[in-house]
């Protein structure tokens, strides 16, 4: 059988988008002949080859990550492990939980206290998308605190905290127990919680990031990882364009 990627012209669309993880090979016939599919920008056609080094796809305008070698990992960081790439203090980074190759980086960050879901990848693009300030995908932390919240220390955390850098945005903030919150932003300022529930007059004991964008895992125990399916990518991808439609 001839090997599709050792044609000059590329390979198929379909078997491209197949290999993804998109749907069966039936399922991306369908897309590419119902014009959902661009290639570079240009509706593909049934029969189009491309070039998986170089090639830009996109479905429904949610690009696919079809370059070989792209990973993304989703962790449930530990406290204690820094957010860096590495240490200078030879510290454990989270890098040092997953697979050493290849080579993936921290999608923002997390205080070394911090624990909770974050995303590692070697994807650029996304990374870039996920950490623009521009972007605000939603991330939601439980937070243990001081003290228990007033209704008017909750009001403050809604509409916006004072801090030495600004006025924070607009936060969903809910309480769970009486020194429990749930507390939802889309900024990522440097320790935003923790200066926030400061502010009000609670200090932030326990801190735990539970959501990004729709990406949830309550079955990772903390230092474990799993792979991100390509669907949670896509998702991941459109919650930071603002598309809150469920992408294929
Ligand atoms: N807010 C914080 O204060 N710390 C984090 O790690 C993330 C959000």
């Amino acid at each position: 059988m001839v090997d599709d990627r050792e044609l000059p012209e590329g390979e198929r669309l379909q078997k491209v988008l197949a290999r993804a993880g998109i749907g069966s090979r039936r399922v991306c016939e369908e897309m590419i002949e119902d014009g959902l599919v661009t290639v570079d920008g240009e509706v593909a056609v049934l029969g189009r080859r491309v070039d998986i080094d170089h090639d830009h796809i996109e479905i429904d305008g949610i690009p696919v990550p079809v370059r070989p070698g792209l990973v993304y990992y989703l962790l449930n960081k530990p406290a204690g492990a820094i957010s860096t790439a590495a240490d200078t203090h030879g510290r454990p980074t989270v890098v040092d939980l997953v697979p050493a190759e290849p080579r993936v980086f921290p999608v923002g960050r997390l205080d070394a206290d911090t624990e909770g879901l974050l995303v590692l990848t070697n994807d650029g693009d996304l990374t870039h998308r996920l950490t623009h300030p521009s972007f605000g995908v939603d991330k939601e932390y439980l937070a243990q605190v001081e003290g228990t919240p007033t209704r008017a220390a909750l009001r403050t955390l809604r509409e916006g905290v004072e801090l030495d850098d600004g006025m924070t945005a607009p936060a969903k903030v809910s309480t769970l127990e009486p020194s429990l919150l749930r507390i939802t932003i889309h900024e990522g300022r440097n320790r935003q919680v923790r200066r926030m529930c400061e502010a009000v007059g609670h200090p932030v004991v326990r801190l735990v990031r539970t959501r990004i964008g729709d990406l949830t895992d309550r079955t990772l125990a903390p230092g474990e990882w799993r792979t991100l399916e390509i669907a949670e990518v896509r998702r991941l991808w459109a919650a930071s364009s603002g598309d809150d439609e469920a992408p294929r």
